[in-house]
């Protein structure tokens, strides 16, 4: 059952390739079009909608931060993320105009339960993003699109977070292509780059020695900081959440931006920095800035792990380990580059003699509020 794995949690890192693919599988013909007609959802209310509220709790809420990105740029439509349990208690703004889309894996997070029940009271139209079919979150909402991950049983998420993202993606372009906001090439394209992520995790998983060589040289590692920019701040944030869920380590995800604002004060010497770096291809400046604060980290002291695109030469000086994750668009690598934060996470809870499916304190779906 786990597949000649020593945990589900190894297992269900390794079927990420298939959890991407299954999640693509049959929603676009061969022109690009998307037709998500399990949304049981008019296509005109969803081009009258003016904003989108995403709520989630834990990694399925880091999935929302990173479709955030996405679904702005693609649809030029106002997305917000709110974690569930904080959505509720503040008077939020959403009304009939508002698409509110639930994230989580398995339908039955009673937050996000009780956040979407109280969009619906709102009168918002409600879509559930979700890995388990015919569970609670799915059967209250109006629409639905199910990620196939396949099932999920280690409580640390991982392959659910990758379809996650897939799923949100094909939300965004289907919403894009709805709204003329993106040319049908445009949208042919995006899928065929999400077409390859596949084999690009493949690749990573080929490699994952590098990583465990790391993790087990970590060992005794009492607190890691994780710095991202752009759609790589909630892969570091999820890098974090991993490490402190498996290894019961003390660890932090950062908006690179953010160091100078206080954290840089935590870098003393041989502080553990793990840095996600954008593509060199994409925004240049964006690139720059991230490989400055690799610099400045390194200079006061700080290890610094990094996790770069492959062929991205300017990180090699400041870098002490490199993990080269293949070239895709910008706002794809999260696919990418959260792989290798997950093996280490992991293999650290191993080398520590963890139980890495059942980390102590939590439960697989928190169904009390
Ligand atoms: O089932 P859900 O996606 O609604 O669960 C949400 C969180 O409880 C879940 O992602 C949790 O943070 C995991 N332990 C993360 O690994």
């Amino acid at each position: 059952e786990k597949g000649g794995f020593d945990s589900f949690m190894e297992k269900e890192i390794h079927d990420q390739p298939q959890a991407v693919a299954d999640t693509l599988l049959g929603r676009a013909d061969a022109s690009g079009r998307l037709e998500l007609d399990e949304l049981r959802i008019d296509p005109q209310e969803l081009k009258d909608i003016s904003k989108i509220v995403v709520l989630a709790c834990g990694t399925s809420a880091y999935a929302a931060h990173v479709a955030k990105y996405a679904i702005e740029h693609w649809c030029r439509i106002p997305v917000d993320v709110e974690l569930s349990h904080e959505f509720r208690y503040r008077d939020p703004i959403v009304g009939p105009d508002t698409l509110v889309v639930t994230i989580s894996q398995s339908g039955e997070t009673m937050d996000t339960l009780m956040a979407l029940r109280y969009a619906k009271e709102q009168g918002a139209r409600t879509l559930a993003i979700c890995n388990t079919n015919g569970s609670s979150i799915p059967r209250e909402s109006d629409a639905v699109l199910y990620t196939h991950a396949g099932p999920e049983i280690a409580v640390a998420s991982t392959k659910a977070f990758l379809a996650q993202i897939t799923a949100t993606y094909l939300l965004g372009l289907y919403l894009a292509q709805l709204r003329g906001k993106l040319f049908q090439g445009e949208i042919k394209d995006i899928l065929a780059d999400m077409a390859d992520i596949p084999a690009k995790i493949q690749d990573i998983l080929e490699r994952k020695d590098e990583v465990i060589s790391l993790a087990h040289a970590m060992k005794d590692t009492t607190s890691v900081l994780f710095l991202g920019r752009h759609v790589g701040f909630p892969v570091a944030m999820e890098g974090a959440l991993k490490l402190k869920e498996l290894a019961y380590i003390h660890a932090e995800g950062f908006a690179a931006g953010e160091l100078k604002h206080g954290p840089i004060a935590l870098i003393d010497e041989g502080q553990p920095v793990f840095v996600v770096v954008p593509s060199p291809r994409g925004r240049h400046s964006m690139h720059s800035k991230v490989v400055s604060n690799i610099q400045e980290v390194r200079a006061r002291g700080a290890r610094t792990m990094v996790i770069a695109e492959e062929g991205d030469t300017a990180v090699g000086e400041f870098a002490e380990w490199v993990f080269r994750v293949p070239e895709t668009k910008t706002l794809l690598m999260p696919l990418l580059s959260v792989v290798p934060l997950q093996i280490f996470a992991c293999a650290l809870a191993g080398a520590k003699g963890l139980n890495v499916d059942q980390p102590r304190n939590l439960a697989k779906s928190v169904t009390v509020e």
